[in-house]
């Protein structure tokens, strides 16, 4: 379990969000809501960029959701360091942990269903990355030197 955990998504998003933090404050998990809070269209890439900082600062955990989670994945991934994986299945969720040491887990609020989303929630909590050959890996992901 990561030391801090977020989520946030845009409108497209948000019914499973609710569903997500509802189902982990039940499990008496922490998770830290950064909105959207409303029904109202808003831009994903405003959430996608406050949760990535917050990660990034706090050395924790994030889950972005979008419509398809695809703007969520694509504007996350800009910051270095990150490593948003969209995913739409439990076996994505495990491998982005084992071999891509993910530290966001992206999905579309219109594309699964909160069953799907929630059982890649828990795989991708509690998931260690496996390190070794794929520390290589991860380290050639960023085309800059960090
Ligand atoms: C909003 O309609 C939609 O474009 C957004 O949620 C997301 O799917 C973008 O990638």
């Amino acid at each position: 379990m990561p030391k801090r955990l977020v989520i946030a998504s845009d409108h497209g998003g948000i019914d499973l969000k609710n569903v997500i933090i509802q189902e982990l404050r039940a499990k008496n998990i922490d998770i830290v809501d950064l909105g959207t809070h409303g029904a109202s269209s808003v831009d994903y890439t405003d959430y996608a960029h406050a949760l990535a900082e917050d990660v990034l600062s706090n050395e924790g955990m994030g889950v972005l959701i979008c419509g398809t989670g695809i703007g969520m994945s694509l504007a996350a991934n800009r910051h270095i360091g990150i490593r948003a994986a969209l995913c739409t299945n439990s076996y994505m969720a495990r491998m982005a942990r084992e071999h891509n040491d993910a530290n966001v887990l992206c999905m579309g609020g219109r594309v699964v269903g909160p069953g799907v989303a929630l059982d890649m929630v828990e795989i991708f909590l509690n998931t260690e990355f496996e390190g070794d050959r794929h520390i290589r890996r991860i380290n050639k992901i960023d085309v800059s030197p960090q």
